[in-house]
Order: C-alpha cells, then sequence, then structure tokens
C-alpha cells in the first residue's frame, strides 16, 4: 500500500457523470429490444375484497393492444417468500392500487389506453387504514425490521420514572412517508432460448435474480438481472418489487420483450412506505440531567400480507445512558399496502421523538441542550454493555457547535423577532447501525498495465463506480484511472444490495481483498500471462465473524429556522451536521450522501406527508405536487447548509474503514429543525410534518 499516491478520500468526481448528464447512461427503461412492447398495470379499486371477473374485452378492441393479464390468465408460479410478489396469482385484494390486471401493448399510449378500458369487478369487504394509539389489533411482534427484539427492558423502568424529579412524558407523531425515488420503478424484460434478461431498477440484482429464479422456477444461471444506473431507491428498490415480475411475466407470456415502467401514481401502494409511527417517550432524570430512566413505546401499522415493524424505537437502545430502559414495538395490521424500508427505517423516525424529547428535557432541567447530551454519553452500548468500536458524538457535539456558531444563542424561545417572523435554532443527535454482508469481488491484471474489478454492486446515485476504483487503486498501489471498474450486473461476482449504508463498506471490502491478493501475487512474479491474471475475493467468512464491538456512526445536527408567525411557514435558513462514520472515502460523494440527508431530513420535518383516506382506503398524495419533496427553493444554498465530517480511525470495521453514509444524513434533522421551531415560537410541535396549518 503506498499510501502517498493514495487517491482514498479524494474527492474525485463520478465516473459515470458525463454519461448521465449527456443522457448516454441507459437506465432500465431506456432499453430498447427489437419487438419490445410495453406494459401498464391495473391497480384495484378498492381498499380490500377480491376480484370478481375483469372485463378485458373494450381494451382488447383498442388499436395496439396485445393482451390483458389477470389472476384468470397468467401463468401461475411459485409463490415467493414475499408476498408482494405474488401479483396475479389470486383473486384477493389486500389493498387499494393492489395490481389486478396489466395490459400489454406495441406502445405506451396503447397500454395505458388498454389500462383505463379495463373493467374489473369486486367482493368488497370492509376495511380499515386508521391507525389509532388505542387500535385493539394492535400487538407485540416477536421482531421488528432488521431482526431486532420488539421489546428489550433493563432494571424497572417506570418505577424509576416515577420515582424521577424531572420527567418528560410526551407523545410524538410521524406520518407516512413515501421514498419517490426521481425514477420509477421501472424494468424491461426479455425470454431468449430460455434465458431470462431483466435490466431492472433496483438497489441490488443479486438478490432479484434469486427472487425470479424462486418464482419461475429457473437455475439462477439462466437468469441476467442488470441495473448498471439507478435514479435514486432510498430503500423502495432495496427489495425486488412487482413490476420486475410482471414484465418478466408478460415477457414470457407474449414471447416479446416487455418493459414496464411504473407510473407514478401507483408507486405509493406498490413499492413500499414508511409506516407511520406513533410514539410515546418518558424520560426521567435528576436535576443535573442525568438520565434515571428511558422508555420509548413506538406503534406502528403492518399490511394483512406482510408482517413489516418500522425498529424506530432502537435507538433508544444505543443513544444515552441510564440504568433504567424499556423499549417496545407494538404494530397494527390494517387494510394497507406492505410498509417497508425508507431510508433509515426505524432510525430517522425514532430518533425524531427520542430527540424532541432530549429538548424538552434540556428545557425541563434548564441546561444547554448540547450539554445535556454530551453528560449522558454513554461509556459503553446500554443495551448490550459492549463498548463501542468508536463512538464521537460528543466531539461531533463540539465541533458542530462551533462551526454554526451555536453559542451565541440565547437559550429563551421566542425572543428573536422580526417583524412577523420568529427565529430559533435547534440541536438533535444522529446515529446509524455499521451493517456489512458478504460479498465477493475479482480484480484482473491486464497485459499493458490496467486493471479490471468486477462485482456486482449497484450505483443508486452514489458514485458507486468512483470509490470502489479508488479503493482498488489504494489496494494496488496504482493511480484509479488504471483502475476499470464493472458493476451492475448479475452475472459478475455476487454483492449484497446498495442499501442500509452497507454498500461500500461490503463491496469495498471484498475488492480490497482481491487487489491485496492480486498486488501481493504481481510482487512475487511481475510477468503476466497473456490472458492476464486474477485474484478473488469472497468477504463471507471474514463478515460472518462479526465482532465484540458495538459499531455505529454518529453525527449532530444545528438548523436555525424562521417562522412567518402570519402564514405559519416555517424556513430552515441554516443547517450544518457534522458526522463521524469511519474513514471518508471520497469527499466529494460523501458530502453529497451527508447533505441529501439532510435535505430528506427537511422534507420530512415541513414537507412531506402520505394521508390514509380512511373512505376509499389509499393515499390521498400520489405526485410530487401533493407529496412534496424539498426542491432548491425550499433549502438555503451551501454554505448555509453543509456538512462536515471528524476523521476517525476505527479499526474495528473493515480493512477500508468506513462505517456507512447514506442514511446518517437523514437522521435526527427533522427533531433538528422541530427543536429550532420551539426556540423560535416557544410552542412545542409534536406532530411532523410543521405544515402552515399546525403552525399557524
Ligand atoms: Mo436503505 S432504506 O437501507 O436503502
Amino acid at each position: 500500500m503506498t499510501d502517498t499516491t493514495s487517491e482514498l478520500g479524494t474527492g474525485l468526481p463520478r465516473r459515470e457523470g458525463r454519461d448521465k448528464v449527456t443522457g448516454a447512461a441507459r437506465y432500465a427503461a431506456e432499453f430498447a429490444p427489437p419487438g419490445r412492447l410495453y406494459a401498464w398495470p391495473v391497480p384495484a379499486t378498492v381498499a380490500a375484497g377480491s376480484v370478481r371477473s375483469v372485463d378485458a374485452a373494450a381494451a382488447l378492441g383498442l388499436p395496439g393492444v396485445v393482451d390483458v393479464l389477470t389472476a384468470g390468465n397468467a401463468e401461475s408460479r411459485t409463490p415467493a417468500d414475499d408476498p408482494t410478489l405474488n401479483v396475479l396469482q389470486v383473486d384477493d385484494v389486500p389493498h387499494r392500487g393492489w395490481f389486478v390486471a396489466l395490459v400489454v401493448a406495441e406502445t405506451l399510449e396503447a397500454a395505458r389506453a388498454g389500462a383505463q378500458a379495463v373493467r374489473v369487478h369486486y367482493e368488497t369487504r370492509p376495511h380499515d387504514v386508521t391507525l389509532t394509539r388505542d387500535h385493539l389489533e394492535r400487538y407485540v411482534p416477536e421482531e421488528a425490521n432488521g431482526g431486532h427484539p420488539a421489546v428489550r427492558e433493563r432494571g424497572d423502568a417506570p418505577g424509576a420514572f416515577d420515582a424521577a424529579p424531572i420527567r418528560v412524558d410526551a407523545a410524538y407523531d410521524v406520518p407516512p412517508l413515501h421514498n419517490h425515488p426521481m425514477e420509477p420503478h421501472a424494468a424491461t424484460a426479455s425470454w431468449e432460448d430460455g434465458h431470462l434478461t431483466v435490466h431492472d431498477s433496483s438497489q441490488g440484482s443479486t438478490a432479484v435474480r434469486a427472487a425470479l429464479a424462486q418464482i419461475f422456477g429457473l437455475a439462477e444461471d439462466r437468469i441476467t438481472v442488470t441495473s448498471a444506473h439507478v435514479g435514486g431507491g432510498f430503500g423502495s428498490k432495496g427489495t425486488p418489487r412487482p413490476h420486475v415480475v410482471l414484465a418478466a411475466l408478460a415477457a414470457r407470456h407474449t414471447g416479446r420483450p416487455v418493459t414496464l415502467a411504473l407510473p407514478r401514481r401507483d408507486l405509493p401502494a406498490a413499492v413500499g412506505h414508511r409506516a407511520p409511527t406513533l410514539h410515546r417517550v418518558r424520560l426521567g432524570a435528576d436535576p443535573d440531567g442525568i438520565l434515571l430512566s428511558v422508555e420509548h413505546t413506538a406503534l406502528t401499522h403492518t399490511s394483512r400480507i406482510k408482517e413489516f415493524v418500522e425498529q424506530a424505537a432502537v435507538p433508544a437502545r444505543v443513544m444515552y445512558g441510564s440504568p433504567h430502559s424499556s423499549t417496545v414495538h407494538e404494530v397494527v395490521p390494517l387494510d394497507v399496502a406492505s410498509p417497508s424500508w425508507m431510508r433509515a427505517p426505524g432510525e430517522a423516525p425514532g430518533m425524531y421523538a427520542l430527540e424532541s424529547a432530549m429538548d424538552e428535557l434540556a428545557e425541563r432541567t434548564g441546561l444547554d441542550p448540547v450539554e445535556l447530551r454530551v453528560l449522558n454519553d454513554p461509556a459503553d452500548e446500554p443495551d448490550s454493555g459492549r463498548p463501542f468500536s468508536s463512538r464521537h458524538l460528543v466531539e461531533c457535539l463540539r465541533e458542530g457547535a462551533r462551526r454554526f456558531g451555536w453559542e451565541e444563542r440565547d437559550p429563551r424561545p421566542g425572543v428573536r423577532r422580526d417583524g412577523p417572523r420568529l427565529t430559533g435554532t435547534g440541536v438533535a443527535a444522529a446515529t446509524y447501525p455499521v451493517l456489512v454482508s458478504p460479498c465477493r469481488a475479482t480484480a484482473t491484471a491486464l497485459p499493458g498495465g490496467d486493471y479490471l474489478v468486477r462485482v456486482n454492486a449497484t450505483d443508486i446515485g452514489t458514485g458507486a463506480r468512483t470509490v470502489l476504483g479508488q479503493i482498488a487503486g489504494d489496494a494496488l498501489g496504482a493511480p484509479g484511472e488504471r483502475v476499470r471498474v464493472e458493476i451492475g450486473d448479475s452475472d459478475l461476482p455476487s454483492a449484497p444490495l446498495a442499501g442500509g449504508s452497507s454498500g461500500t463498506a461490503s463491496w469495498g471490502w471484498a475488492v480490497h481483498e482481491a487487489c491485496a491478493a492480486l498486488a501481493g501475487r504481481l510482487a512475487g512474479d511481475p510477468d503476466l500471462p497473456p490472458e492476464g491474471l486474477t485474484a478473488e475475493a469472497d468477504t463471507t467468512e471474514a463478515v460472518e465473524a462479526g465482532s465484540p464491538y458495538a459499531r455505529h456512526a454518529f453525527g449532530a445536527h444545528f438548523a436555525e429556522v424562521s417562522v412567518d408567525t402570519d402564514t405559519g411557514e416555517v424556513r430552515v435558513v441554516r443547517a450544518y451536521g457534522h458526522f463521524a462514520a469511519g474513514r471518508i472515502l471520497n469527499a466529494r460523494t460523501a458530502r453529497s450522501q451527508f447533505l441529501g440527508g439532510m435535505v430528506m431530513g427537511i422534507g420530512m420535518a415541513l414537507t412531506e406527508q402520505s394521508t390514509l383516506d380512511p373512505a376509499f382506503g389509499g393515499f390521498a398524495e400520489r405526485d410530487l405536487a401533493a407529496y412534496h419533496v424539498p426542491v432548491s427553493a425550499d433549502i438555503p444554498a451551501p454554505p448555509a447548509i453543509e456538512a462536515g465530517w471528524l476523521d476517525e480511525a476505527d479499526p474495528h470495521l473493515n480493512p477500508v474503514g468506513g462505517k456507512g453514509i447514506g442514511e446518517i444524513g437523514i437522521v435526527g434533522m427533522a427533531a433538528a429543525v422541530g427543536n429550532a421551531a420551539r426556540h423560535a415560537t416557544g410552542v412545542r410541535f409534536r406532530s411532523l410534518p410543521l405544515t402552515p396549518d399546525k403552525v399557524r
């Protein structure tokens, strides 16, 4: 390893940047095999029930319509492990928006017209899509998402709370949220000589191939799934989605290639959402602000066909020391679409509640909210008692406060007034676990002096090719421009998804091992055979050995908001996030990840929400006008918003030393904004988002 020439950490621009801005980068729906057809889905228009009949006659009579697939004529398949993939197999309609037919046509327009002409007759049953705190169907599941136990108890938290001199007991609400990536979920599928090829918009094509193999009863080597470029996913493309099954099914049914790009308005019901969470947090402390008890209960919903429990009480097991603790998840099955992963599942809503409650406790004790967090920073992970591999939350709080100018703050709420506008500042902590999965990779020394790295990583917009080239160059002692990187194809060495902030750590570990092995062999015998020399790596054993350490990234958010007391509008005018996430491998793409997460957190705080319509059972917001993702006009321009980090050396992670940065930027941001709104106005808001109707 030649550290003097290593490009690891340097903010190199993305390798595929030019291809993306010039349109040369092709996305799943842009592959056009000869004879390709277009598909358009027909979503159920009832909230619960079953399909009695489908009348496709009018649709089939339209010019260009080739066929209409339904549960009646689609080939029957092996049921998928994931019930959301069992579309067009049974007549049951578990929620509004469930796909009940698929129209295939010569053009996109014909497919859409056909879908509008399909008449579906339903048997309905009563539905319930409304989560309430006293819902009779609520229960405590065995596990929450991520394999976390639903309940953890330490000591006697309720008893300690009752006896505590200072108490905060508060309820917080987070509505359903949707990922809404810029590129919708899309696939182009074709069958040739029994081999299925699919171009899919996915966060991990190895898993898509496995699901298709199961569903269609094929060996995995008869399937190729590519995801060369992906226009965002945020978790919604982390698992195979119905569109890819439908595209493959329609291609087999018609004998021609088929493209299915889900219409934006169908995404909310078809590709997962962040489930709503109703929180109760109780904190007991002594008058000096030392926590005596921490209780966090998170109530959420799931669908009737799949149990997914947002693990929102999990961060309370990691964040602050206290002798007594109780963290509980409860769930209600409703007639809703199946919830799933959305950027920092668990941590994002959980830390909104916990970090808002910490702000309330700071006020109650008269402590500065930064100091309260520093006071309760634990030596070991509270839930497990394990030592942290590294924990620099205090440093993030201190350095973030310094860069933000926190010390100038007047702690009194509601005192910075300028005409109708009130200004305030808030802080919140961030955390996200270090996750890593087994991965394979190969590295080849090519005649001529170049290298080729192959791994089925996915670039969901993060710059995976670029950073893997940096990791490879570092291990090879070669400039990154000599390293070609092949990713995004299931025929490459198998790799885990781009999710759980684990992609770079997982792929990078395997790439590093393969390149280090290759460099070792080249050092022994620099004469290359004519076909080049290849080294392989498989990190399964090393990853599965696990770690005795509690491994998490940490961070601190600071926000300044301006509240218009005439209109109720809350605007973030300044924000700064400081992070400790291990070694930062590319300063440019890392900053983009942190800032992107922070922007998504501002959306969560101020504008984003999905509403389940009690009468019709569906999500009311089904386009980017109604579901307001922040745009440039909503976000202050850098440097008013900025992210920074400390260089954290942690020897207990992986050979590359990164913790993962895709998700921590969103965690805690909404609480920082909410706490700033409280400081500005003197009013405590406990229900997101802080839209003008609530604030005014
Ligand atoms: Mo992320 S929600 O694990 O893609």
